[in-house]
């Protein structure tokens, strides 16, 4: 069996009993593998002025937000509701950076109100901050002009996204930053999600620098997210050499601190890595069939579980337990690997080369720690699953409750 699948935490843990005690599907998260992944970006640069926040849109949960922030991360925001449960997860409002794109004045005031930084990423809604807090302390986030990413949907820079002020309307930005009486402290950007190569973060990095100095009093540039993690694990797909990532990245911002003259702090903002290889989804096969010569392997990981293959053609790992075993087998077939939503879009893996699927046997997805249960719903008014954390000592603690049916009758309290 492939060493990366073997040493992989499904491995150590009692599927079976998992999915009997707390439901199918189920979402599993391994403590060890997130705070091994946070701990890398958080020393991507061992100077004091070099910071991560986790972009929490990627997860969610409460107690893995607390464990992210044991280990040193700080967090971005992007909407009230994460301003909401980051507070609740104990972070102090210092620490949390909110990057909006097109919010209403009234969830601005909500975020500026607690204390938090806001970031811009138009002229329009600097106008609004300036009207609704003179005189206060803002971030301009910049589209340096490319971007990159595993999916057009995903690429949040360049000619062709919504995100960020372009770098010709700077002197416009700085006037309505002079008639509110405004502080630019900070600048930031987002490229894309997912890259594997360093190259286009590094250039990214390099055109955000050139806008930084053009500001004067600024206490931080943010730079982002977007480190990929590989996905196409059984096909030796590279890890993103992040210490070579980050020998490049060193030089360019020291020499920036030099020539500044002014103490400034530089920051990296992932969702992805520190999150998506130590969460799984387990599931169960329920029926197995051949149609028009394609085998179907049907499970209950629709998309509303794990929307990003249906969204994105996006690749997951899966593997096979057997009798609490993680099958190995050489004969594989090839099979089509669907949910149970009533849609023919809802397909996890199309026409995958596995080991002989069987009803009954549990199949896991593998790297589903980021965008998984965050992007999940109700769809179908199929309950979202259960979270457990396998924790340091290998216990399993339930850390979200699966939905009930009274969950779907919340909203209509009125
Ligand atoms: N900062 C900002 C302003 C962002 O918009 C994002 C993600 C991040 C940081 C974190 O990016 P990351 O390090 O996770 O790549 N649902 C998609 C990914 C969407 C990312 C949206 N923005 C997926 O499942 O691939």
């Amino acid at each position: 069996m492939n060493q990366i699948l073997k040493d992989h935490f499904l491995n150590r843990i009692d599927v079976e009993g998992l999915v009997k005690k707390y439901g199918s599907p189920l979402y599993v998260y391994d403590e060890k593998t997130l705070r091994e992944r946070v701990r890398e970006v958080v020393n991507l640069l061992q100077y004091p002025w070099f910071g991560a926040s986790c972009s929490i849109k990627s997860n969610s949960n409460l107690y893995l937000l607390q464990i992210v922030r044991e280990e040193g991360m700080e967090a971005d925001a992007m909407s009230a509701g994460e301003v909401f449960l980051l507070e609740k997860a104990g972070f102090d409002a210092s620490k949390v950076f909110y990057v909006g794109n097109n919010v209403s004045a009234q969830e601005m005031k909500y975020v500026l109100d607690r204390g938090i930084l806001v970031s811009v990423d138009s002229l329009s809604q600097l106008e609004l901050l300036g009207r609704i807090n003179p005189g206060g302390r803002v971030a301009l986030r910049f589209n340096p002009g490319t971007g990159a990413g595993h999916h057009e949907k995903v690429i949040t820079a360049g000619s062709k996204t919504k995100f960020g002020i372009q770098e010709d309307f700077i002197e416009d930005a700085k006037a309505i930053v002079r008639k509110y009486g405004l502080k630019v402290v900070g600048i930031n950007q987002h490229i894309g999600s997912l890259y594997l190569d360093a190259k286009p973060f590094l250039d990214s990095v390099k055109a955000l620098l050139r806008i930084a100095a053009q500001f004067e009093n600024l206490e931080f540039v943010d730079f982002g997210g977007g480190f990929g993690i590989p996905y196409k694990k059984c096909h030796r797909e590279p890890r993103l050499d992040l210490k070579g990532l980050a020998e490049q990245l060193a030089p360019l911002l020291t020499g920036f601190r030099e020539q500044y003259g002014k103490d400034l702090m530089f920051k990296v903002e992932p969702g992805r890595y520190p999150f998506a290889e130590c969460g799984a989804i387990l599931g169960t096969v329920h029926a197995v069939k051949t149609n028009y010569g394609t085998k179907y392997a049907g499970t209950d990981i629709g998309f509303n579980v794990l929307m990003r293959p249906m969204l994105y053609d996006s690749y997951h790992e899966i593997v096979v337990f057997r009798n609490n075993e993680m099958l190995d087998v050489q004969d594989r077939e090839k099979v089509t690997i669907v949910g149970n939503i009533c849609e023919s879009g809802d397909i996890l893996a199309r026409d995958r080369l596995m080991p002989p699927i069987r009803e009954g046997d549990i199949i896991g997805i593998l790297d589903a720690g980021a965008y998984g249960y965050s992007m999940s719903s109700n769809y179908n008014l199929r309950f979202r699953p259960a979270e457990v954390l396998i924790t340091m000592d290998g216990d399993a603690r339930l850390i979200r409750r699966r939905d009930t049916f009274e969950d779907l009758l919340a909203g209509f309290e009125c």
